[in-house]
């Protein structure tokens, strides 16, 4: 059972954190097609307490999207208790710690999976950032900083004695990146040293993997990354799958280029016009991937910065799909 203050969920499915990706809009769709929590971006607790702008719209969350986590990272004590104030103030469910980072940038600051480097720090951080806000801590982190040095059981307790109320791991090493096998195996070890809700990260990335995860590893619950990026329908067709071991609802092209155009909608009335399009860009090779001509379409789509002759040029494309009668 995924129970982290008020949110109580059985086999809770989770969309994970992504930089430049889980912003509202995604978050929206994703919650509307079946996650059951979602997360910010991690957010830079340097740039949250020196009030840099940029940052600080990071922290923006609706009431629609709820249940949602707020993610700080950061490796100075005291600027994450003032991050993790800072973003308490904007009422989020639950604060995530991330330590788990791996990107050169993040880890040469001692902050995301460096902090696994030395535990009792990170034990001693994540105890400040508890202590100073009322709402739930969670913590995301990687089994190891590579495989001469996997202590993730040893972190769970650690960070379960010091009031964390959930913890994902991300079940590879930081050396891997996000490369090779998650290895799944430590999900029951770590359950079984904590009482806390467990969340498996890794290697999710079709409908059959959230199953085929809660069977071999009892988790609390699923965290998707890239799985979801262009198909968040893997949390519907998932649920199915649980519920009733098939998927019965047929994702067709037409349904995925409308929830396309749903999303950049979404961003728009967040972002403003100009910004969305440009952003939404990264998203449509995800989108019409497998559909006829999809490539031509999407270089059309690069081209625009408006959100109208988009909606025209898929509102005649699924008529050419339909006329086609191209279906997968
Ligand atoms: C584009 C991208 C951005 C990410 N940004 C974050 C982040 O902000 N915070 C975080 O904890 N993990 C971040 N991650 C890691 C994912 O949350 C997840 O742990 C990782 O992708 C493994 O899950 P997967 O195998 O389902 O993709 C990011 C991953 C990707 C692909």
């Amino acid at each position: 059972m995924f129970k982290v203050g008020k949110v109580e969920i059985d086999k809770a499915l989770l969309l994970a954190p992504m930089e430049d990706v889980t912003d509202v809009s995604f978050r929206l769709i994703c919650r509307e097609l079946g996650a059951d929590v979602v997360y910010t971006e991690f957010v830079n607790s340097e740039g949250l307490v020196r009030s840099n702008e940029r940052t600080h719209n990071k922290l923006k969350i609706i009431d629609s999207e709820r249940p949602v986590g707020i993610q700080i990272y950061g490796n100075n004590i005291e600027s994450m208790v003032g991050a993790a104030k800072i973003a308490e103030a904007e009422n989020p469910d639950m604060i995530d710690i991330n330590a788990g980072c791996w990107v050169k940038n993040v880890v040469g600051h001692g902050a995301g999976s460096a902090l696994l480097k030395d535990i009792p720090y990170l034990t001693k951080l994540v105890k400040a950032v508890v202590d100073s806000v009322e709402l739930p801590v969670t913590v995301k982190t990687r089994i190891g900083w590579d495989n001469n040095s996997i202590q993730i059981v040893e972190v769970a307790k650690r960070l379960e004695d010091v009031g964390i109320r959930a913890l994902t791991v991300h079940c590879r090493t930081r050396s891997m990146g996000h490369k090779g096998d998650a290895d799944w195996s430590w999900i029951p070890k770590v359950k079984e040293a904590v009482s806390i809700p467990v969340v498996l990260n890794g290697n999710v990335l079709y409908p059959g993997d959230v199953k085929r995860a809660f069977r071999e590893t009892n988790a609390d619950g699923v965290m998707i990354a890239r799985g979801a990026i262009g198909n968040p329908w893997i949390y519907l067709e998932a649920k199915e799958i649980l519920s009733k071991g098939y998927i019965q609802t047929k994702i067709d092209d037409e349904m995925k280029i409308k929830t396309c155009l749903r999303h950049l909608g979404f961003a728009i009335e967040v972002k403003g016009e100009r910004r969305a399009v440009i952003e939404h860009r990264k998203f449509y090779s995800g989108y019409l991937k497998g559909m006829h001509h999809a490539s031509k379409i999407r270089n059309e789509l690069m081209q625009y910065v408006e959100f109208n002759p988009i909606s025209d040029l898929m509102s005649s494309y699924i008529e050419e799909l339909k006329k086609t009668q191209y279906t997968y």
